[in-house]
C-alpha cells in the first residue's frame, strides 16, 4: 500500500527504459556471419584479376583499354610474362613502380592476368 505512490513513477521509468531498450535490442543482433572467407578465391588468374581491378584499372581500365594518363592498351601488348613483370615491378613513363606494393608472387599473377586480356596472344 505504501508503495502505491511509486507506481506512476515506476511506470514512467519503465516507459523510458523500454523506449531505450528497443533500438538497443536491434543493434545487439550479432548473428550475421563474416562472409569474407567464402569470397576469397584460390585461382591465380582470378586473384590477378582482383589485384588488377584494385591497382591497375584506375589507369588501364577493367579490360585494359582505358588509356588514362597515356596508359598502354593491355589488350595489344605483345610482352611475355617476364617483360610484363619487369614493367609492373619498375614502372614506365607515367606508370608507377609496384615493387613495394606487391610481392613477387602477386606480380607474377598480375603478369599472367595481363596476358589473358589480349584476345590474340603472341602475334609474333
Ligand atoms: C597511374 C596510372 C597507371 C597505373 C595505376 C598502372 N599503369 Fe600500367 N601503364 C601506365 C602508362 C602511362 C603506361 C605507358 C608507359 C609508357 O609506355 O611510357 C603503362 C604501361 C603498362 C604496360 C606496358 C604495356 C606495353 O605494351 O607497353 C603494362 C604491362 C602495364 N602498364 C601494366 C600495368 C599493371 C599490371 C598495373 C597494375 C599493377 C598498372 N599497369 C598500373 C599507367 C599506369
Amino acid at each position: 500500500m505504501i508503495h502505491s505512490k511509486f507506481i506512476p513513477l515506476l511506470a514512467v521509468i519503465f516507459l523510458l527504459f523500454s523506449a531505450c531498450a528497443e533500438p538497443g535490442s536491434n543493434s545487439g543482433n550479432n548473428t550475421e556471419p563474416a562472409k569474407n572467407d567464402s569470397v576469397k578465391t584460390e585461382q591465380p588468374v582470378a586473384e590477378g584479376k582482383n589485384l588488377f581491378t584494385d591497382k591497375c584499372a584506375s589507369c588501364h581500365g577493367g579490360d585494359g583499354t582505358a588509356g588514362i594518363l597515356g596508359a598502354a592498351n593491355l589488350q595489344q601488348t605483345t610482352m611475355d610474362a617476364a617483360a610484363l613483370q619487369q614493367i609492373i615491378t619498375n614502372g614506365k613513363g607515367n606508370m608507377p613502380s609496384f615493387k613495394t606494393t606487391f610481392s613477387e608472387e602477386e606480380i607474377k599473377k598480375l603478369a599472367d592476368y595481363v596476358q589473358t586480356l589480349n584476345p590474340n596472344p603472341k602475334t609474333k
